[in-house]
């Protein structure tokens, strides 16, 4: 590592020392590094989450958003470098505590990752049989909760089959939350999906942010959604975060990579931001 691309890391991230609990940075990442066979897809990269915000990673196809966001909950393990999360390093978990620890995320796929053969109802109930001791009714009252507030009353008897694509992602959402995460990660919540029904999305993230108080880590492609929702941008390009700021500071980069990346997905988002408007 050389000391530039150290000083410049030390310029876009929390400074204080990572494995620390910090109150503002909950998932804290340091020199990682990952290869698939020959294939090096991380390469000492530096970054923190910030709690309690919409934190999004932008990167081209490829650049290992996904694999990226894999390491916090120990789903994929680095070649070197470390993770914290709330000052625990999650390397050293043992099996018990891992399972224990990694109650902290929810996950919402690009695909809801729904079960077919199972209800609406059945499939958030899924993880409190497996992880709770709840009782059918309690697990009743918690699925039409979170059903309800992401509205979707009435739903709790179709199957997914049933529902239209936006509204299984509310369902995705829905069986994520069931477990009160602390750390909630979308990979590409809105690919695929019209207009009307990302900004549904979009609301349905800043909302589940809001009102549970979660931590979100949003991995996206669609830039106009991207700067709704977004408190945080890092940009995964190289192998590395090679930018990390406020969504502001990340659409006012004079780095030639982010501004070529950010015009070449929609110019008017950035144009607008710039400016200072919404
Ligand atoms: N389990 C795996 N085994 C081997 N290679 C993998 C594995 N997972 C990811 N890769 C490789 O790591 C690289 C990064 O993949 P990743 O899925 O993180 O990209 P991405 O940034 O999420 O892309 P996209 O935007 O298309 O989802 C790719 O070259 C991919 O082939
Ligand atoms: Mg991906």
């Amino acid at each position: 590592m050389g000391a530039p691309d150290h000083d410049r890391a030390t310029e876009i991230i929390g400074l204080t020392p990572p494995e620390q609990p910090d109150p503002r940075w909950q998932v804290r990442v340091r020199g990682l590094t990952k290869s698939f066979g020959t294939n090096l897809v991380l390469d000492n990269l530096d970054l923190d989450i910030e709690r309690g915000k919409v934190n999004v990673i932008l990167g081209a196809s490829g650049a290992g958003k996904s694999v990226l966001i894999k390491h916090f909950m120990c789903l994929l393990r680095p070649d070197k470098g470390h993770i914290w999360v709330d000052g625990t390093d999650v390397l050293s978990l043992g099996a018990q505590e891992l399972a224990k620890f990694r109650r902290k995320f929810g996950l919402v796929f690009q695909f809801a990752a729904l079960f077919d053969s199972l209800t609406v109802e059945e499939n958030c109930a899924f993880p409190l049989k497996e992880h709770t001791k709840k009782s059918a009714s309690e697990i009743r009252d918690i699925v039409g909760d979170r059903l309800g507030a992401l509205g979707l009353q009435g739903t709790q008897k179709k199957y997914p089959g049933e529902l239209s694509g936006g509204m299984r992602k509310r369902v995705g959402l829905a069986r994520a939350l069931v477990l009160e995460p602390e750390i909630l990660m979308y990979d590409e919540p809105t690919t695929g999906l019209d207009p009307l029904a990302t900004r549904n999305v979009d609301e349905m993230i800043l909302d589940a942010c809001a009102r549970y108080k979660v931590t979100s880590v949003v991995i996206s492609h669609d830039m106009a959604s991207v700067f709704r929702i977004a408190d945080r941008i890092a940009m995964l390009h190289n192998k590395r975060i090679l930018a990390a700021g406020t969504a502001e500071v990340i659409a006012g980069s004079t780095d030639p990579f982010v501004y070529e990346f950010l015009r070449a997905s929609g110019v008017s988002a950035v144009g607008k931001l710039a400016e200072g408007g919404a």
